[in-house]
């Protein structure tokens, strides 16, 4: 079992991955911390309010964090998640509070209250918060068991630019200084998310579920990626966030390979650039867990089988 912290920026695909979290009994889930990325905080904050509300979780503290990254300007992706950031269907506006405690002060203070090496962070945005509580709070580092993210690409290349994907692209900065924090990284990069497609047999196979949580996870995966499908000439869009909670849930539906990860920062040209050392030139010591290869049909039994048993 594994006591988590989700730390993210809803949008679609990160609404899909707290609901499977949401639906997974082997899953402790500690708190949702929210960043800027998708969509700005305010936005951010009040669609995991909604969606903690749809998943039926009032149990579980919503923190919201950095409005912005570390050193640049906030880029967002209303092009790929509507102007909400959950664009696809309406949810009411929600009852549930946001906890008054900052994302980062939950963080540390999550991380020291438990026992050490028991905690992974789930990070499905820009890694901002994450670099800020390992900047305040240096102790945390040894403290985490983990972190599992969602974030950039290497053969895939990159969605925001020919070489960025967009969570590291938004604060390279923070991306930089997590990757080398010393903490244990695992990262679904779009090389293994880009094999995650929303076909049109996946989406029915949801929306036949019959529940309300399936015919809103159909609607989202009707609307959001529509882009990428175009774009890429792909059978569905890519369904990047919810592949980090599969791999806590289901690890072996995964391959990779562990690596040197360096976050390129200065080139205008390959800002936020992931240049993972897939081949071992370079001599670097491991950083990371480089995920490239799902079993996409067992992983969208999982997400299909969990969000049955919501409301
Ligand atoms: C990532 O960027 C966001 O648009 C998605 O939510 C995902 O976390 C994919 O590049
Ligand atoms: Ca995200």
């Amino acid at each position: 079992s594994h006591a988590i912290i989700i730390d993210t920026d809803p949008g679609q695909d990160d609404a899909i991955a707290l609901l499977l979290a949401a639906a997974s009994p082997e899953l402790e889930l500690l708190g949702v911390t929210t960043v800027a990325g998708n969509v700005p905080l305010a936005l951010t904050t009040l669609n995991a309010r909604k969606v903690m509300e749809l998943a039926g979780r009032r149990d579980v503290p919503i923190c919201a964090g950095a409005d912005r990254p570390l050193d640049v300007p906030l880029v967002t992706a209303e092009h790929v998640h509507g102007d909400t950031g959950l664009n696809g269907v309406e949810l009411p506006d929600p009852t549930l509070a946001v906890d008054s405690r900052h994302a980062v002060d939950f963080i540390i203070q999550t991380l020291r209250e438990r026992e050490a090496g028991t905690v992974t962070l789930c990070p499905l945005g820009p890694l901002t918060n994450i670099a800020l509580a390992l900047r305040r709070a240096p102790d945390i580092a040894a403290r985490i068991r983990r972190i599992v993210l969602m974030g950039g690409g290497f053969f895939e290349g990159g969605n925001v630019t020919p070489a960025a994907e967009f969570n590291i692209y938004v604060d390279p900065r923070a991306a930089h200084e997590v990757f080398n924090s010393g903490v244990p990284i695992t990262m679904a990069p779009l090389d293994v998310t880009h094999e995650a497609l929303t076909t049109a047999a996946r989406i029915e196979a949801i929306r036949a579920l019959g529940n309300r949580v399936g015919s809103v996870v159909a609607a989202w995966m009707e609307f959001f990626e529509r882009f990428d499908e175009e774009k890429y000439g792909q059978d569905g869009g890519p369904l990047h966030d919810p592949c980090v909670i599969a791999f806590l849930l289901q690890p072996d539906l995964f391959s990779g390979r562990v690596c040197n990860v360096r976050i390129e920062t200065q080139s205008e040209l390959t800002r936020g650039m992931t240049v993972i050392d897939w081949w071992g030139v370079t001599g670097l010591p491991a950083n990371a867990q480089v995920l490239r290869h799902v079993d996409s049909d067992g992983f969208f039994a999982l997400l299909t089988q969990r969000l049955s048993a919501l409301q």
